[in-house]
């Protein structure tokens, strides 16, 4: 393990946009979390990097969340930390009195004034406004840099803002293609990679961070992305441009089964409406129904594509269609190696641990907040 290197991004020690990664990174943090998935796998302890010491990790999500909150959970619980959980706290802290973000990091991190006597050690947040992580992270950095103690780091990783990001399931969907693309083993695992981004593609932060994700690759893997959406859910226009600055391949195709065909990847995505303001569009079931994976639509594959999903699916009666019928959900369950969101999800534990093992290991070793002149692409 002593070789293996410890990266640090652009927004290091935060986790705030998946583009501050370097492919290096993102390369080192995939192997990391396969030596951690084979471990897990084997029921063995984690081979990790850090020397744990008495550290808090505080979830802190604003928005509902099922795997992301869990799966953090478990990863700070595996590598010997005190997860602490605030329960809902829209409705559970003084949000409900109209206490700001700011205002509540300030309380639950304790950074600052009482230097090291802190109150947690890493922030994973989720909120609704797109930038709440980064705020959250400025305030944590100016409450460091103004207070009297030692200046320990405190990163703050974005569990998911608004219509942002969610580079931590970029890093997850990234994991799951090098471990699901049956591809021959010299060749890399996005080697002219043709993945299919289906669903709320405006609104969506998970595939906003794949995307911008994949954009880091362009240059060294030959990488197809193809949308197949309804018009008024494509991607936005700056995630656009940065895919053909990264030398990215990308198109339209309208005809959602035509598209199902060439695919190595199809990433699913649910229909947000939730977070639809009043300019934009809200699409019928009759609408959306084109661009749902039915029930024979597995005929149509190619052979080893693999079908994923940074979940949940839309499985209420009152709002069909789901993006992909109930007829699969048996098959993902036996682990079909067609049908990956389940495996895909689970791969948030090493992954997230790796991730966390990686930003210990570098604070501990003595790194502060990345300086100035190091070159970052
Ligand atoms: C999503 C999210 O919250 O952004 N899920 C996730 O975290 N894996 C996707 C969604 O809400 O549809």
């Amino acid at each position: 393990m002593s070789e293996t290197r410890i990266p640090r991004w652009k927004s290091w020690p935060h986790v705030i946009r998946i583009q501050d990664f370097t492919v290096a990174d993102l390369e080192d943090l995939v192997a990391h979390a396969r030596r951690f998935e084979e471990a897990l796998k084997k029921r063995q302890g984690l081979p990790r990097l850090w020397k744990p010491r008495p550290a808090i990790l505080e979830l802190l999500f604003f928005e509902a969340s099922t795997r992301t909150e869990h799966t953090n959970w478990v990863a700070g619980y595996l590598l010997g930390m005190g997860v602490r959980d605030v329960p809902n706290p829209k409705v559970f802290s003084s949000a409900v009195k109209g206490e700001s973000l700011v205002d509540a990091i300030c309380a639950l991190t304790r950074t600052g004034g009482m230097g090291e006597m802190r109150a947690a050690d890493c922030v994973v947040i989720r909120h609704g406004d797109e930038g709440s992580a980064q705020i959250a992270a400025d305030t944590i950095d100016i409450a460091n840099g103004d207070g009297s103690g030692p200046k320990t780091p405190l990163p703050v990783i974005n569990g998911g803002d608004g219509k942002g990001q969610h580079p931590t399931q970029a890093m997850v969907d990234l994991l799951t293609i090098f471990c699901e693309r049956k591809i021959s083993s010299d060749r890399h695992p996005l080697d002219n990679l043709n993945i299919l981004f289906t669903g709320d593609l405006l609104r969506g932060r998970t595939s906003n961070s794949l995307m911008y994700e994949l954009g880091r690759f362009g240059f060294d893997h030959k990488i197809h992305i193809t949308f197949s959406t309804l018009g008024g859910m494509e991607p936005k226009d700056e995630i656009l441009s940065y895919l053909a600055r990264r030398g990215i391949d990308y198109g339209s195709e309208s005809n959602f089964k035509k598209a199902l065909r060439d695919a190595d990847v199809v990433y699913l995505t649910r229909h947000q409406k939730e977070r639809a303001t009043p300019d934009e569009p809200l699409f019928s079931v009759e609408e959306r129904l084109p661009f749902t994976f039915e029930k024979g639509d597995e005929h149509l594959l190619k052979e080893g594509a693999v079908i994923m999903h940074p979940l949940p699916i839309n499985r209420n009666p009152e709002d069909p269609p789901p993006e992909i019928d109930n007829f699969f959900t048996p098959l993902a369950i036996k682990g079909d190696p067609r049908f990956a969101w389940f495996r895909q999800s689970h791969r948030g534990v090493p992954l997230r641990a790796a991730l966390n093992d990686f930003i210990f290991a570098g604070i501990d070793s003595g790194w502060e907040r990345v300086p100035q002149n190091v070159s970052m692409t």
